[in-house]
């Protein structure tokens, strides 16, 4: 599986010839100076979008990506499927529960302590995080925002992970220390940032994070716009 990082919660997944992308926030997004340009420049084709809430940051350019790329299928809570539905765009709704089956792997929606509201006011369903089974027998866990929950404690039931996506900038989720537990929950040693430095009132110190995911034996991934990793 091909990650790439968007900044922010946004994600490109590439599975076998699948391309998932994961809560886009391009154009108005403060650190992305391309916004909507780098989804001409670096998105030739999606199939899928996973949003795990409603929040503006997380959904702001779903309209936008369903018009150019028609087939692409939202995959979200029920909510957020029903809301974005209502609009003429490809749907699959779901909620916490059983894992769901896709061409790219399996799906389940996984608990989050967080909220999900529309920017017009609309109900967003429950907020959540998707743990991923690929087709190509990678396991990861994209927690959405979140506080540090009990629930993570559950996921390795379902096999030994091999990444783990966690917000670490603070404030309205995980801050490192509490992401440093959360990957003892997940037993998962391999962390890949995300949710910090888009805002003021998220930032961190890269460096700092590094070091302290490193002095608990865990390795924090930090990826600069548009770098990509390989698991
Ligand atoms: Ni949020
Ligand atoms: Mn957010």
């Amino acid at each position: 599986m091909k990650i790439t990082f968007f900044t922010h919660s946004t994600l490109g997944l590439e599975i076998g010839n699948f391309y998932l992308l994961v809560d886009p926030f391009f154009s108005a997004n403060p650190i992305c100076k391309e916004g909507e340009n780098l989804i001409e420049t670096s998105l030739k084709k999606i199939d899928y979008i996973l949003l795990t809430h409603a929040h503006y940051d997380h959904v702001c350019d779903v309209e936008f990506l369903s018009k150019k790329f028609r087939d692409v299928l939202i995959i979200s809570n029920y909510e957020i499927s029903n809301y974005f539905g209502k609009k003429g765009i490809k749907t699959y709704g779901i909620n916490y529960g059983s894992f769901i089956f896709f061409p790219f792997g399996k799906l389940k929606y996984t608990w989050s302590a967080h909220s999900s509201v529309f920017r017009d006011g609309v109900y967003g369903g429950n907020p959540g995080g998707f743990l991923l089974h690929s087709n190509e027998g990678k396991k990861i866990y994209i927690s959405g925002d979140t506080s540090l929950t009990n629930e993570m404690n559950i996921l390795p039931i379902f096999g030994k992970l091999d990444l783990s996506i966690l917000p670490i900038g603070g404030r309205f989720t995980m801050g490192v220390e509490d992401a440093i537990i959360a990957s003892d929950f997940l037993q998962c040693k391999k962390i890949l940032g995300v949710h910090y430095n888009t805002f003021e009132e998220i930032k961190i110190n890269k460096d700092e994070a590094k070091k302290k995911f490193h002095e608990k034996g865990k390795e924090l991934i930090l990826l600069e716009m548009k770098e990509c990793i390989w698991i």
